[in-house]
């Protein structure tokens, strides 16, 4: 394992903010994560578990610890006529796991392709994009208690998944790290094309396989998103806020044009982005920080930002979305 002290977070946030954890500690293993748990000193500082950092804002120094895991290893671990199980590292980046899955031919992650981020995290997070979110192909997860060491396996619905939610950010939160996830693919052709324009961007191959729907899907983010290693950003700021049906029909009478996608009987969900972009947000500056003009979802750092600028920013957009349309929208990315 690694430990070091008064250690830069510059290459492990994708906002490319300063700042410097007290300590950091990588492990390479469940052993050596049980191990760290252990050390007598670090119960006396906070301790905090990043992945990639792409969905974090440290806001200054973190007077604490903070783990990351270099746990590696992408392994078939069972089959049945149907499906593969997949067994990876929690410190596997993201989107190597897609690219190892579609190179096998198994389908189910090639939607998630390019999403930034580790797997440990993705789990936490349950990310999704185009119509497709974690949960969908997570058989289990392999986590250690904090306060034990002791490991435990949590099935696909013991994870309580929803909508960027889990049980490890709810009842569970800050109890367990996530070590591995067992991934659930299937060996017979299915995918999921419903999502936006995948269709129309698909028409540009002959045929529709595993490889092209990923290049469609990487095309589609690389087109929208802007790429962590030249403009800092976390992707989605914030989330798409839920909707009651009677509040949506009665904004649906004065936006007509207004997007939204049914949830239940009684919910919708609106794209922030839209309520963001109707607000006037769309390409903004605030002091180093900005609003992306390609996605309004997405703020970004234009080199130089304070944490502050990000904050402000932040929260002036979540003022002018409630003064016009009175719905609140709450941040997806983190603040330490
Ligand atoms: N739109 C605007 N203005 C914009 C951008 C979008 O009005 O600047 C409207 C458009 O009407 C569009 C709708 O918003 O049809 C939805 O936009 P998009 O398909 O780009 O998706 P999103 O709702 O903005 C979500 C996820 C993304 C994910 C995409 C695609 C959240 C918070 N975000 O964004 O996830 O890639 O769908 O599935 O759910 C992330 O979480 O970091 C992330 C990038």
């Amino acid at each position: 394992m690694k430990i070091e002290e008064n250690y830069s977070l510059l290459p492990h946030n994708t906002f490319h903010l300063q700042a410097n954890a007290r300590f950091f500690i990588e492990y390479n293993s469940v052993g050596e994560l049980v191990e760290v748990l252990a050390l007598p000193w670090i119960k006396e500082y906070p301790v905090f578990h990043i992945g990639g950092g792409s969905n974090l804002l440290f806001k200054g120094d973190y007077k604490g610890v903070i783990l990351h895991s270099s746990v590696k290893g992408m392994e078939k671990i069972g089959e049945d006529e149907e499906s593969v199980l997949v067994k990876v590292g929690s410190g596997e980046v993201w989107d190597d796991v897609v690219a190892f899955t579609v190179e096998a031919g198994w389908y189910g992650a090639e939607n998630l392709s390019l999403i930034p981020g580790e797997t440990g995290a993705a789990a936490v997070q349950n990310i999704g994009a185009y119509g497709i979110e974690l949960k969908d192909i997570v058989d289990s997860v392999e986590a250690v208690e904090r306060s034990t060491g002791k490991i435990r396996i949590f099935n696909n619905a013991e994870c309580e998944y929803a909508y960027r939610e889990s049980i490890f950010k709810k009842e569970l939160k800050d109890q367990y790290i996530i070590t591995h996830v067992v991934l659930r693919l299937q060996k017979k052709q299915q995918f999921h094309l419903e999502y936006g324009n995948i269709q129309s961007e698909l028409a540009k191959y002959d045929t529709v396989t595993l490889t092209n729907v990923r290049q469609t899907i990487i095309a589609i983010r690389e087109s929208k998103l802007p790429d962590t290693d030249k403009l800092g950003n976390a992707g989605s700021f914030f989330m798409n806020p839920y909707v009651a049906l009677p509040k949506y029909l009665n904004l649906k009478q004065e936006y007509p044009q207004m997007p939204h996608y049914p949830v239940s009987d009684d919910l919708v969900k609106v794209p922030a982005a839209w309520l963001i972009e109707q607000c006037g947000w769309k390409g903004r500056e605030w002091g180093g920080a900005g609003v992306h003009d390609k996605q309004c979802l997405v703020l970004v750092n234009r080199g130089g930002a304070l944490a502050s600028d990000i904050v402000d920013l932040a929260a002036n957009i979540q003022t002018s979305v409630k003064e016009k349309f009175d719905i609140d929208i709450t941040p997806e990315v983190i603040y330490i």
